[in-house]
């Protein structure tokens, strides 16, 4: 089978990903030191903040036009994917837009409530830390899920997921993805 080597994540995504793991890593990893903790948490802020512009202004496949879909949409992959055939996408596949949209969300809430938890105004109100807290024990859970349906999907379509989010390419059959005029050509056609 003719396999190509596409580029699919552009450095900006790849960039944010891993030194997001980074930071939301070492936010965990140091909650009672405080300084580090802050500094991390809103070094978060700022990047997912820059990943929602990114979803609108960035290259093809980090857009969030190229990767939300309907529920129908996300339901029909889901399906394929209990059946052990699920629809190959370049990109997010519609379970991995849903994912994503969750993890950016819980970020801000959990960045967001830190931060405000040391403002003038909420400093002390009980439920601005327990909503950071609880928003950060359930982000710790989304993110054993994320990596857990990064390893399912990669083991099921035989594809290194983790490397093209390395390396921002896939090598992938061209004839094998959803959504996907000419996969080979992905790169070309760049406008929505
Ligand atoms: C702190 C932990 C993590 C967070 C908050 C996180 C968050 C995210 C986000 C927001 C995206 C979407 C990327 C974008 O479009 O900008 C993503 C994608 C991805 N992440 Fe993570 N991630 C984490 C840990 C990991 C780990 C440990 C791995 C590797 C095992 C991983 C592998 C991936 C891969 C492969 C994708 C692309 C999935 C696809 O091909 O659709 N992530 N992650
Ligand atoms: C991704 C970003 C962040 C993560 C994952 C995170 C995670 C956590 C966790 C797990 C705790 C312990 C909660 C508990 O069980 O008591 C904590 C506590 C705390 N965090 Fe964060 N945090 C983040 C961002 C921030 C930011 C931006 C600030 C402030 C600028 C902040 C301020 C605090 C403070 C003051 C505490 C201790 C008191 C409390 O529970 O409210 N955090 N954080």
């Amino acid at each position: 089978m003719d396999r190509q080597g596409v580029a699919v994540w552009d450095r900006f995504v790849r960039s944010f990903h891993w030194v997001l793991v980074l930071l939301v890593a070492s936010a965990f990893l140091l909650p009672d030191w405080r300084i580090p903790h802050e500094a991390a948490g809103y070094a978060v802020l700022a990047l997912v903040l820059a990943r929602l512009v990114w979803g609108v202004v960035g290259s093809r496949h980090a857009r969030f036009a190229d990767f939300l879909a309907s529920p129908a949409t996300v339901l029909d992959y889901l399906r394929g994917l209990a059946a052990g055939r699920p629809r190959r996408y370049l990109g997010h596949n519609p379970a991995g837009g849903v994912m994503v949209l969750a993890l950016l969300a819980l970020l801000l809430i959990v960045a967001g409530s830190g931060w405000l938890s040391e403002t003038d105004r909420f400093f002390g109100v009980e439920w601005v830390s327990g909503l950071h807290a609880v928003a950060a024990n359930l982000l710790l859970a989304l993110i054993v899920v994320h990596v857990l349906g990064v390893l399912v999907a990669s083991l099921l379509h035989r594809e290194n997921l983790i490397s093209a989010m390395i390396t921002g390419r896939k090598s992938v059959a061209e004839d094998a993805i959803a959504g996907e005029a000419d996969a080979g050509e992905a790169e070309m056609h760049s406008a929505p």
